[in-house]
């Protein structure tokens, strides 16, 4: 199943170890067995295991300092003074910063993905430390600058603030009706229309109209936020765990008013981000401007509480879903609104009701989305923002209608199955859903299930089984590519894409040893560094695509510029027998007329390809829950997900993470939610001991497979892997909670003392 090497250590960036089991094996005789598709080993697999893979607090520097923060405890208010005299008294403290002597920093832009695309890493509006003003309960106000962690850790605890406070709220119930509609943009349908949604639901014989709410949820990466900044004159070097590393460079240059190429960010490795890590949050930021203010290299690995504080979260929910159908299951009213918070200093609200907009062929359809702000911290981007929350709400209410109905809920999904897409009847690029679910029942065993709620109780245990559908749209950003080709048949990959344990470069490694022509051993990538060719953010699914598309291409121009080798002859070998070293080809321009321009154009295409065609990926989930009759505690005792996500690149590293987005989409289910105090919008589980995130126990056997079918629309037919697989899985566990207990949960975590 795996191949029999990992190329390249990647342990380090801007080294190129190669891989070690080529460095002599020559020009390769046989052209090689395709790579794309297989299911091959990690190339930074060994890296990991021996712990020389290393993460962004553990760069080490001669001299290093240590940063901590102080949080702020009031909702809204202004200080008034803070005492730093203790801190600054204590054995190790090298620096207490506040507002009243940190540096000056320009403001952060404001997010405006039209005029440029890196301003959408500004995470919050406020000027940190640059302002008496809090605007949410764990600002940081004070940075301590220490020898050791633990004396950072206490000092900033021993940062004494007092404010003035200043009317707020945080209570999302209590400002519901004073939403607005959210508008448009050009990267979200907040709203749409076909025909009189609300009418025909008035006249629907069959309609289901319900409320569904979700809780607030934080992502929880395995790695926390750390930043080690290191200050060299004028020049900066970040080492950061981030998912979009060019977007963080833009901002320190903009925030630090320093050329852009005087900033390195490095990120070879980042231990997960699910979205928490595509913006610039105050960590960041202040552990640079501390390494200023000291002038020694300075480190802040925040705690999970710090990450909670200062790292915003998903936005919670209130949800309608109304449908109406005719009596044979035909859908004539599709309905689904949305109402969800930001922070009066930020957020990226989520595409929450877009699943409207695609999912099921109703006649009329009406989704919209309302916001509001709150006194808290910026809301952002989620493991599939929008659409696993709303996906939750959605497939929820299509099982309750299939009740209403009388009707199997996957059958009452096919009679919906579109031909095109819904809303505006675009063609699909590709769309397998109904195989999805065939294969799918078939292989869960689901006609077996008898429709009647708790009739398949098996001893104390009620048994039920749940379905429902994933979806995420297909997206891609511009990269920059270079390719290296040398005459001993070794190629290179450089751009400065983004590892957070999805196999990124894997992948990438396979899909340029086919279009080389050379053995996936014989591939070396490097990423993870500004210095490299500008990628695209780790986000929206769209990294292995998108990178793809440019690899392609330059492997298409590097061969080209080799020439036409002779029958059975390698592009190496006709190097080789040309005299010449190597080869190279680049896509992409790093100057900034150029990137500028290459964005331009690319934005062009790809709205354009938006307008022809509708991409995604989907899915069909089924599920198996236990309820024990006495206690109601819940178990997920079997999973079967089968997806169309076109091409899959890497048999294990797809596979692996279809089913992380299941274990995610579980412990959205039934245990995770941020809990925020209304009245003081602190958040009161700031912990993994308190925030429930699935552990092993709590996860079955997750089957997962797909159909392998290539989108002809997406570079080598790519669409997808890192979300679709959340989607649809709180709405398949709580239609199987139904099918077990015969209640209805509509509100997130589905925990057991709603069951009782
Ligand atoms: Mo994702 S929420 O685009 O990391």
């Amino acid at each position: 199943m795996s191949s029999p090497h990992s190329p390249g250590t990647h342990a380090e960036p801007g080294t190129h170890p190669g891989p070690a089991g080529t460095r002599s094996a020559g020009v390769p005789a046989e052209p090689a067995p395709a790579a794309v598709g297989r299911a091959v080993d990690r190339v930074d697999a060994p890296a990991k295991v021996t712990g020389r893979a290393r993460y962004a607090a553990e760069f080490p520097y001669e001299d290093l300092a240590w940063a901590a923060f102080t949080y702020a405890t009031v909702t809204r208010g202004r200080i008034t003074a803070i005492d730093t005299a203790a801190a600054s008294a204590l054995p190790g403290v090298i620096a207490v910063i506040t507002h009243l002597d940190a540096p000056r920093m320009k403001p952060s832009p404001k997010p405006n993905p039209i005029r440029s695309m890196e301003s959408m890493a500004t995470a919050t509006s406020v000027d940190y430390l640059n302002t008496p003003e809090v605007h949410w309960n764990g600002q940081p106000v004070a940075v301590v600058v220490a020898e050791d962690p633990e004396t950072a850790a206490h000092a900033a605890e021993s940062v004494a603030v007092t404010y003035e406070v200043l009317p707020h709220s945080a209570d999302f119930a209590a400002e519901e009706r004073h939403a607005v509609p959210q508008r448009n943009s050009v990267i979200q349908h907040a709203s749409g229309t076909k025909g009189d949604a609300d009418a025909a639901l008035a006249a629907a014989p069959v309609s289901v109209d319900l409320r569904f709410t979700t809780p607030r949820h934080h992502h929880n990466a395995l790695e926390p936020h750390a930043t080690t900044a290191v200050w060299d004159g004028g020049r900066l070097t970040v080492h950061d765990g981030t998912q979009n590393i060019h977007w963080l460079r833009s901002q320190l240059a903009t925030k630090f008013d320093v050329p852009v190429g005087d900033v390195r960010v490095l990120a070879p490795f980042v231990g997960g981000g699910f979205g928490g890590k595509s913006m610039v949050w105050p960590g960041t930021i202040l552990t640079a401007l501390a390494a200023r203010v000291t002038g020694r290299p300075v480190r802040a690995a925040l705690t999970r509480e710090g990450v909670y504080r200062s790292v915003g979260g998903r936005q919670p929910s209130v949800q309608r879903v109304a449908i109406g159908a005719e009596r044979d299951g035909g859908l004539t009213a599709l309905i689904h609104t949305s109402t969800a918070p930001m922070g009066k200093v930020g957020g990226a609200p989520e595409q929450i009701t877009s699943v409207a907009r695609h999912m099921y062929g109703a006649e009329h359809i009406r989704h919209r989305q309302y916001t509001l702000g709150l006194d808290t911290l910026s809301t952002t981007n989620m493991r599939a923002p929008g659409e696993s929350i709303g996906s939750f709400a959605m497939e929820a209410a299509v099982d309750e209608l299939a009740y209403e109905l009388g009707l199997d809920p996957v059958e009452l999904r096919l009679r919906n199955e579109p031909s095109s897409n819904p809303i505006d009847g675009k063609p699909f690029a590709h769309r397998q859903l109904t195989e999805c679910f065939a294969n799918g029942a078939s292989l869960f065993g689901w006609p077996a299930r008898s429709f009647e709620p708790r009739s398949m109780r098996e001893g104390s245990s009620l048994v039920g089984w749940g379905t429902a559908a994933a979806y995420h749209p297909a997206w891609q950003l511009p990269a920059n590519v270079t390719v290296r080709l040398d005459a001993r048949g070794r190629a290179l990959v450089r751009c400065a894409f983004h590892e957070m344990g999805m196999g990124t470069a894997t992948a990438q490694s396979q899909i340029a040893a086919d279009a080389l022509g050379v053995p996936f051993e014989a591939v070396t990538v490097e990423y993870g560094d500004s210095g490299l060719p500008t990628g695209p953010g780790a986000g929206g699914s769209a990294q292995t695509a998108s990178v793809a598309s440019s690899l392609l291409e330059a492997c298409e121009k590097l061969k080209k510029s080799i020439g036409t080798p002779r029958e059975g002859e390698s592009y190496a070998q006709l190097l080789a027998r040309t005299g010449r070293d190597h080869a190279e080809a680049v896509v992409g321009s790093e100057t900034r007329v150029g990137k500028r321009v290459g964005q331009v154009r690319f934005t062009a295409k790809y709205l354009r390809e938006q307008r022809r065609w509708m991409k995604a990926a989907c899915g069909a989930h089924f599920c198996e829950v236990r309820v024990d009759a006495d206690t109601g505690e819940a178990r997920v005792t079997r999973w079967v997900a089968v997806f169309d996500v076109g091409r899959v690149v890497n048999a294990k590293t797809a596979a692996s993470q279809l089913r992380g987005g299941i274990v995610m989409g579980i412990g959205q289910a039934l245990t995770e939610q941020t809990l925020l105090d209304p009245r003081t919008g602190r958040i009161m589980n700031p912990s993994l001991s308190e925030y429930h995130v699935p552990v092993h126990a709590d996860v079955p056997r997750i089957d997962v497979s797909w159909l392998d079918d290539p989108d002809p629309t997406m570079p080598l037919g790519i669409v997808g892997v890192g979300e679709v697989g959340i989607t649809g899985v709180a709405g398949a566990v709580a239609n199987a909670l139904h099918h077990a207990t015969g209640r209805r949960l509509r509100d997130l975590p589905l925990t057991l003392e709603k069951l009782l």
